[in-house]
């Protein structure tokens, strides 16, 4: 089991004071936490010490004969700037507090020394120190890898992406995440929250819900709020409470709910329905729209406020087909990734599969992607992928061309004219569905058919509504 005492074990603190007393005092107090401790009268005896036994935090006295504290900081940091100092001032001195801060120590304790606060300084410095070495290994493994996370991609917006993710992943500050559908959004949203402190606690994703339920799912109710409420249900803010609510379409959220979203923002409050009690919560909120939101101001469909107060950290993420340089990256993981879900030895694409799968635009993105991937590996029958599967998985979408994907081949297309407008429908109707998370009167009037019609070709091609409502995603994720 790690206790305390073993987690601490091994991490070496220098503390630099005249006063025996109070040395002995933090000398016994820092050991019982399992901390190793050396001790020195002052600043160049700790010198010495510090050049041969390398500490890994200093606590020094400002006060002290020969050299002070201050300028003993400055001395050490010159010498590395990876070993953290904390600094002792007198009591009232904040002049010290403040220069020792500007110099480029961790952080300062005031005398008289409480012990909470020295226990609590000293811990909260390694944590930070942790989380600095974490992130400078993150930041060395994604340049290798042209990866974080999950999140595949070697193009220069995307490590500046990743740098971003690392850097705000420990703030708390709202985040607004924009880019067309599929681009990974939601993935991106997820690492923020994975990347910091946060991860101990939820990320709850808020995907399409309807207008009725929306406030009771958001803020929870009473008993008795409304017909049907036949017991207390805490909602999704307060389930997030110490983590991050994810909007997944911050667009689709009507004007009175912005309202309340916009108090809950600027005061940490809320009420549930049907109660009196104000609750306080710690919520890092992480917007997603692919709408223009600066237009739905103008149209007076969006608060402006509200924009202003979620737009603290904008993030753009860039459409496939402006990183086409990352589709082959992004090929080989899913190719790897549904062969081994599928059992499959698939070893490569031929290289007419690639040029068309580049050449193609993507309106859909990495999900498209993903999705045509999927398919390819599972119909293949070969190790290797070829024009003649990708005939069998055409790419359709509003906006593609069969044709230019396919014209680079050179193989039979041994598939008739039936199966092959059947399989375009299919894939067009799923397309849809997809964008349109699996709402069919949407997605009917999208396909310019009645909902009867939309119904009827799905069982045609046995696809399932259930398939593409995302908002199911909500309830595995909590
Ligand atoms: N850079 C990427 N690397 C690996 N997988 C990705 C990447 N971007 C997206 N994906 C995958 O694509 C799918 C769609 O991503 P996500 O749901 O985050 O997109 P989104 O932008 O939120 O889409 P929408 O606007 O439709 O909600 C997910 O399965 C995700 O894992
Ligand atoms: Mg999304």
């Amino acid at each position: 089991m790690i206790t305390k005492d073993t987690m601490n074990r091994n991490r070496k603190i220098l503390i630099v004071e005249d006063d025996r007393q109070v040395t002995k005092m933090m000398k016994l107090l820092l050991s019982k936490e399992g901390y190793d401790i050396d001790t020195s009268t002052n600043g160049h005896d700790a010198i010495e010490m510090f050049n041969n036994e390398r500490p890994d935090l200093v606590i020094t006295d400002v006060k002290m004969p020969m050299m002070n504290g201050l300028d003993l900081a400055r001395r050490l940091l010159a010498i590395s700037k990876d070993v953290p100092i904390i600094i002792v001032t007198a009591f009232g001195t904040v002049k010290d507090a403040v220069e020792a801060i500007k110099l480029g120590a961790s952080n300062y304790i005031t005398k008289p020394i409480s012990t909470q606060e020295l226990k609590l300084t000293v811990k909260n410095v390694f944590e930070k120190q942790e989380l600095v070495t974490e992130l400078n290994t993150l930041r060395k493994e994604l340049k290798k890898n042209y990866r974080l996370g999950d999140i595949i991609g070697k193009h220069h917006h995307m490590q500046e992406l990743y740098d971003l993710i690392l850097t705000i992943s420990s703030t708390n500050s709202n985040v607004l995440i924009t880019g067309e559908t599929g681009t990974g959004k939601e993935l991106v949203a997820r690492s923020i929250h994975f990347s910091g402190p946060r991860q101990k606690n939820h990320f709850v994703p808020i995907a399409a819900l309807p207008e009725s339920i929306l406030e009771s799912e958001l803020f929870g109710y009473e008993k008795g709020a409304f017909t049907g409420a036949i017991k207390c249900k805490i909602g999704k803010f307060e389930f997030a409470n110490g983590g991050t609510i994810f909007f997944d379409e911050i667009g689709d959220i009507p004007l009175t709910t912005q309202v309340k979203l916009l108090r809950i923002i600027q005061e940490r409050k809320f009420e549930r329905l049907g109660g009196n009690e104000t609750i306080s919560i710690d919520v890092r909120i992480i917007a997603a729209t692919h709408k223009d939101l600066e237009k739905m101001i103008e149209e007076g469909k969006f608060r402006e406020d509200l924009y202003y107060r979620l737009n603290v950290i904008p993030i753009k993420i860039p459409s496939l087909r402006e990183r086409k340089e990352d589709i082959p990256l992004l090929i080989e993981h899913f190719v790897k990734k549904y062969s081994m879900a599928n059992d499959k030895k698939i070893k490569t694409l031929s290289q007419d599969v690639l040029n068309a799968l580049i050449s193609y635009d993507w309106p859909g993105n990495v999900r498209e992607l993903q999705n045509i991937i999927e398919r390819l590996v599972v119909m293949a029958r070969n190790d290797e992928i070829t024009t003649g599967d990708l005939i069998k998985t055409p790419l359709v979408t509003p906006n593609s061309n069969i044709n230019t994907v396919v014209n680079d081949s050179n193989e039979m297309l041994d598939i008739d004219l039936k199966e092959f407008t059947d399989n375009c429908e299919k894939e067009y109707i799923k397309t849809i569905l997809t964008k349109n998370k699996g709402r069919i009167e949407t997605s009917a009037e999208c396909l310019k058919v009645g909902t009867k019609t939309l119904y009827r070709k799905m069982k045609k091609y046995n696809i399932k509504k259930d398939d593409f409502r995302e908002s199911e995603g909500l309830h595995k994720n909590i």
